[in-house]
Formats: structure tokens, sequence, C-alpha cells
């Protein structure tokens, strides 16, 4: 249950708001992952990190390891700012062949980053000997200077085995532009991708690319996914993906110009990276949060957290490839207790209250609704203050209603943030992940996402419901699974 918290000074019950199974830092602000990567049984999550304030500043990173991607154990700061800048995002890799010669021979961990002086971004590494504990910055950085790009930055960077390439991909502007490496430290620029492609609302930012096989087709195809400062569907910041052929130097989309295709459809879903080196597996995770209203987020004393990694696969669904995102499966390790329902029906316009469980849970739903109907799936508050998740087959859409915050620390967090229904089907499957600040949800296999942070009000303690909006309802699961926190707090 929510713990009462002593009211801080401006008047908000902010720990309260802490997450029990989402990464957080113990305190300060935190935004993009950086440098995910998988060595030597442990996974490394860096990220973005300010360890003077609750506000952006000058950027860190910070460092966490986990073994099972679920429990993380807080590490020393990693890389400080120095003489070429603060340290903006970028990503690390397994060095397995010593390509570097940073390792005597050995395999070790490289971090690829941006170098930010004020308006001057140039691309560096770093390089540990010890599992990630110590870093050492190359002497010879920067590896790419600067081309005469305002926005040049964020570099993913992976091993290429046709090619026997390393190979970086870097946003630039509204575009990203690709490298190549025999060892790390020199690059040669190859090709860019993105001029008049997808959504050019806002800057591009932190792109992935990685190869996924279609389980629909069968066939490999690459994905690139970027972020976008602004322009996303529900506001402000958020992430698009395209789908194409990739040969070491060329990315070429599969898809027309103007589609655009968005990794996550909920407000808080950003700069999203995928794990580097992990066998038979492509794991992802975000920041959970928005450009709009990150450094106004009223919680205390750390600000920000990570959305729940995720496995992306990708399908062909109604006709339309698209990346598929299930929480990965170690989460199921946190269940404790199992609420169950039998199936029921609920007439229209009838609705039915559920058994109040302990945040953190899991909610797993599936409903059967007549054609043009809809219904709604109520988790905090009351008729017009809380937080709803609604699908509507009239208007073909799912959607997420966040009302007003306690506070109304920002005109841009009350919201509705919908998706477009794939295909016209009538039955729904609905996984629902909540934590004391944020809501994910998929849809179906996972075809669809919306990630939202959520600030419970004070009296908005977890109040499950169901309601038959429009048309008749067949609940025919509902489960719900409470879960173990995570979240220890320093003593
Ligand atoms: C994305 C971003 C990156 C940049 C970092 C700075 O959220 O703007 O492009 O490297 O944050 O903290």
């Amino acid at each position: 249950m929510i713990q009462s918290q002593p009211l801080t000074t401006n008047g908000y019950y902010e720990e309260r708001y802490r997450p029990h199974i989402h990464f957080t830092p113990e305190q300060m602000w935190m935004n993009d992952p950086n440098g995910l990567v998988y060595f030597e049984g442990e996974y490394h999550l860096f990220y973005q990190y300010h360890p003077n304030s609750k506000q952006w500043g000058p950027m860190h990173w910070g460092h966490a390891v986990s073994k099972d991607l679920i429990l993380w154990e807080h590490l020393p700061v990693a890389l400080y700012p120095d003489e070429l800048g603060m340290i903006f995002s970028g990503s690390a890799v397994v060095d397995h062949k010593d390509t570097s010669g940073f390792f005597d021979g050995k395999p070790g961990l490289v971090a690829v980053f941006t170098h930010a002086d004020g308006d001057l971004q140039r691309q560096s590494i770093a390089y540990s000997k010890d599992r990630g504990r110590t870093w050492v910055k190359y002497d010879g950085n920067p590896v790419i200077p600067n081309p005469g790009i305002k926005d040049f930055r964020d570099p993913k960077v992976f091993w290429h085995e046709d090619t026997e390439k390393w190979v970086m991909v870097l946003a630039a502007g509204r575009k990203v532009q690709f490298y190549t490496s025999p060892d790390l430290k020199q690059w040669t620029y190859v090709s860019e991708f993105g001029e008049g492609w997808g959504e050019q609302k806002g800057v591009w930012e932190c792109p992935d690319l990685f190869p996924l096989t279609n389980e629909t087709s069968g066939e490999k195809k690459w994905v690139l996914p970027i972020g976008i400062d602004a322009g996303a569907p529900s506001g402000g910041s958020g992430t698009q993906y395209f789908t194409g052929s990739f040969d070491g130097k060329h990315f070429v989309p599969h898809q027309p110009k103007e589609t655009v295709r968005w990794l996550d459809y909920g407000k808080d879903f950003y700069a999203s990276q995928s794990f580097s080196d992990v066998p038979g597996r492509r794991v992802v995770l975000a920041w959970m949060s928005n450009w709009q209203y990150a450094n106004d987020v009223p919680t205390d004393p750390w600000r920000s957290a990570m959305t729940m990694p995720r496995e992306l696969t990708l399908m062909t669904v109604a006709g339309q490839e698209r990346l598929i995102q299930k929480p990965i499966a170690e989460l199921t390790s946190l269940i404790e207790k199992r609420m169950e329902h039998d199936p029921f029906v609920l007439k229209e316009k009838n609705s039915v209250d559920l058994a109040q469980p302990a945040s953190p849970f899991l909610w797993e739903l599936g409903v059967e609704m007549e054609k043009g109907g809809a219904f709604e799936a109520r988790l905090f508050g009351t008729q017009d203050k809380g937080l709803r998740v609604g699908i509507d087959r009239e208007k073909k859409v799912v959607y997420v209603q966040r009302d007003k915050a306690e506070g109304d620390f920002s005109k841009d967090y009350a919201c509705t943030c919908q998706a477009p229904l794939c295909g016209d089907h009538s039955s729904f499957y609905l996984k629902i992940v909540c934590d004391h600040s944020s809501v994910e949800i998929f849809l179906g296999d996972g075809e669809i996402s919306m990630t939202n942070v959520y600030l419970p009000a004070a009296d908005h303690e977890v109040k499950l419901k169901m309601e038959a909006v429009r048309g008749k309802v067949e609940v025919k699961q509902t489960s719900v699974f409470e879960m173990r926190s995570i979240w220890k707090p320093n003593t």
C-alpha cells in the first residue's frame, strides 16, 4: 500500500511516488539510458545523470548493474565531465576480439559517447578493464570531430558481422549518419539516412540499429528506432522507428517516406536503447519522461525512472510490419499474489469494482466487445480525475486518459494518448504494469504499447473498475498480480 510520508516543504507527498519495480537513481536527476550492455553475467545500465541537482545540468554517466534486469545495484558515477565537455548519451560494447588494443588481447568494455562543450558536440570513447567499475577516457579523444552540425550526438555502436567492422549510427539534426571503424578509434563516414523521412517536427536524438527477423515472413530486417524531441503523437518527445535493410554502410527503408510508426504511443517513453551483446533476444529500456515537463515532475529526492525492460520482436500485424513489445519474462519473478475473477458479462453502461491490489501490480484482462462497442478500465481516481484505459471499436482506438495531477505542475501533463487499433476484431487482451508513479500498457501481443507517468493524487489510491461504455462487454479474464517491491531505500 501507499505509505504516508511526512509532508515536504513544497507541499507534495513526493516519496510515495517512488517506483517499486522500476529503476530510479537513489537521488537527483536522471534522463536517457546509456551504454546498455551485457558482459560477464551482468547487465550494465548507465544513464544521463546530474549528481548535484534534480534538474538537468552538467551530464555525467550514472551506473548500475543487474543480473536479471530487475534487481539493480547502484554503482559510483562512471564518467565525469572533463575539458572536452559534458558526457552526453551514447552506448557501450564488448570488444570481444580486442580490436581497440585496450585489453591485452582479452575482451573488455568500450563506451562511446558525445562530448558536449556548449554547442560543440563530438564523439569520444572510454574503456574499462575491470567489468565497468572504473573507466579511462581515450587520450585520442574526440574520435569524431564535429563536421559543422549543431545537433551531432548519441552514438550507438555495434559489431557488424558480415563486414567485420564496427558501425556507429549517430543523430545529426533531423537525420542519422553512419560511420564504420576497424578498432573503435578511427571512424569513417559512410552514409546518412532520414532527410524528409518519417516524423520531422523535432530534432532526431538517440538512434539505435539492430537486426530482427520478421516472425511472420521469416525475413531478416534492420530496425532503426529514433527519438524526436518534439512532435510525438501525444505531444513533446517520443520514439519513431523504421524497418529496412542494412549492408554495413547503407540503410534502405522498406516503407514510404511519409509513413510514421511509433514505438510507444504514451507520453513518457523516450531515448530508448537496446542492450548490446545479449544472447538470443533484443531488450530495450527507455527513459520514462517527456521533455515537456521532465524537469518539473514533483518527486523527491530523485527525478525520473526507466521503463520496464521490454523484449522486442518483429511481426506483420493486419498487413503492417510492427515492432512487438513485451515486458521481460523476468518480471514474473516478482509476483507475490494472484487475484482472479470468474468470467462475467457487463451490460451497456454497467460497471464493476474489482478487489483492490496493493501497488505495484500487473493486471491482465481479456474482453470481447460488440461491433461499435467501447470499454473502459479505471485504475485510479474518481469519475473525472484519475487514469483510465479505454478501447473504442467505433473510433478504432485504444486510449489512456490521464487527468490533472495534484499540484498541477505542468499544462502538458493532463492528456489523452491514443493509438489506432490494428484491424477490426472483437477480442482484446491488455497487460498493464502499474507502479507507484507509472502505468505501462501492452495491447494484444504487444503490438501497441503506451507508457505514462502517473502521479496519483493523495486521495486516489488504486481503484480497479471496469465499465461497458457502449454495447455489451464480456470479460473473459481479469487477473491481478501483486508484485514484490525491489526498492531498497538508503538507511
Ligand atoms: C535526449 C538527449 C540526448 C542528449 C542527452 C543530454 O534526451 O537530449 O540527445 O545526448 O539527452 O542529456
